[in-house]
């Protein structure tokens, strides 16, 4: 990112991390989230390069109970550091939350419960894989206090779900969801991802048509990113699978967006539907510039213009909170410049979309061009993705900012 100052610090300067003033001031009055990031998977997903590890790959190291006893720790460095502002949102999320059962995630909500507490109609979202949940699991997260569950289904389609390594029958998702909705949780999404390779047109109507279904008010549907060093990137170098094609990603998108709104589900960010007032308060907050803190390894923070961000590794976060350090592997001060360059960014994926008013008169410009080609609209006083432009958001926020 242009001009961040970024620094990877050493276990000295972790002791030391400190938030200034100019970053703490206003903390409490600005929605304040917490993300805990959860490291753990059975197995490993093909596509995934979320930092998560199966049993195999840790093996004495780290287990989920020395994670958990470094996130009490890390949960009480939080609290004293920003004054233990009331929390509006919670997301727990992996790898692969569900695996530490409902009673270990009641578990983690104690935890931020006691080290900082909710504020009154707080968001708790927790993500879970269709396989590792039941109604007992979902009875003791509404008990327990959690509001909302995110499930990982990817698609209905069995051959699909193969190339992708998932491990659930295609219709565990649906069972799953109906299971959430029927231990009364209201708010349920499910995430899908489209243009694996093998999925045909039919494959994906078979998905909508079962997310359809399950009667969830969420809806998160990614494009099927082949990251560096997954298996599913071997396989694609080696020719053994062909790499997602640019034309049906767009036509899976639109496919998708049409179907979503038809049942009432509109898209509120690029690749997010919600109905009414279902949208996820959590992301909202990441995408309008929020604080959050975000604890568990690898997990990444924001606070008053501060960025930083954990060790990856679970021995090496439980040893430094055992320590008495903060587990922290790099932080950087955002600039002016970055504010405005993130703003734009992530602003613009949003249906409420990109304030005129913080464009300077060059981006204006580029803007009203972007508006000739089709690409943005303007409603009042914001710019708005169209239809397409949507299909092409990157390229719209690169054109802005040139
Ligand atoms: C990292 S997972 C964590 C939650 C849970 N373990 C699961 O698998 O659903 C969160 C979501 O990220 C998305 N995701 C992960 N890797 C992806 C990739 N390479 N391309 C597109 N979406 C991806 C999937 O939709 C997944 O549901
Ligand atoms: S996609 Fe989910 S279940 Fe699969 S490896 Fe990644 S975090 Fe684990």
């Amino acid at each position: 990112m242009n001009g961040t100052s970024s620094t990877t610090v050493g276990r000295d300067e972790a002791a030391a991390f400190a938030l200034p003033e100019r970053a703490l001031a206003g903390v409490g009055s600005r929605p304040f989230g917490i993300y805990v990031h959860v490291p753990f998977c059975a197995t490993r997903c093909g596509y995934c390069d979320f930092n998560t590890y199966t049993a195999g790959e840790l093996g004495t190291s780290a287990s989920p109970q020395s994670w958990m006893e470094g996130l009490r720790r890390e949960l009480d460095f939080a609290a004293q550091m920003t004054g233990a502002p009331a929390v509006d949102t919670v997301f727990v999320g992996g790898g692969t939350p569900s695996l530490l059962g409902g009673d270990g995630l009641a578990d983690v909500l104690g935890a931020i419960r006691s080290s900082f507490g909710l504020a009154d109609g707080a968001e708790v979202t927790t993500e879970s894989n269709p396989e590792s949940t039941s109604p007992a699991f979902f009875d003791r997260l509404r008990a327990g206090g959690f509001t909302r569950i995110s499930l990982g289904m990817q698609s209905a389609a069995q051959h699909v779900l193969k190339v992708l390594d998932r491990t659930h029958t295609p219709g565990r998702a649906v069972a799953a969801a109906l299971e959430a909705r029927a231990a009364g949780f209201e708010h349920v999404n499910l995430d899908l991802i489209y243009g694996t390779p093998g999925e045909r047109d039919e494959d994906l109507d078979l998905s909508l048509d079962a997310v359809l279904s399950a009667g969830v008010d969420h809806v998160s549907a990614y494009a099927l990113i082949v990251e560096d060093g997954t298996a599913l990137a071997r396989k694609v170098r080696r020719g053994e699978l062909p790499a997602p094609d640019d034309d049906v990603l767009a036509s899976r998108y639109e496919r998708i967006d049409a179907r979503l709104a038809e049942a009432g589900l509109t898209w509120y960010e690029v690749s997010n539907w919600a109905r009414d007032d279902a949208a996820c308060r959590h992301n909202l907050g990441y995408w309008d510039g929020g604080d959050w803190w975000g604890a568990g390894p690898g997990a990444h923070s924001h606070v008053g213009g501060v960025r930083w961000w954990n060790v990856k590794h679970p021995a090496r976060y439980a040893d430094q909170l055992a320590a008495g350090s903060l587990p922290v592997g790099g932080s950087e001060q955002l600039t002016a410049e970055d504010v405005h360059v993130e703003r734009v960014m992530l602003t613009a994926r949003l249906r409420t979309g990109l304030p005129v008013s913080e464009l300077d008169a060059a981006e204006q410009r580029a803007a009203e061009e972007v508006v000739a080609d089709g690409l943005l609209m303007r409603e009042d006083d914001h710019l708005v993705l169209t239809a397409r432009g949507r299909l092409l958001a990157d390229a719209v926020v690169r054109t802005v900012l040139r």
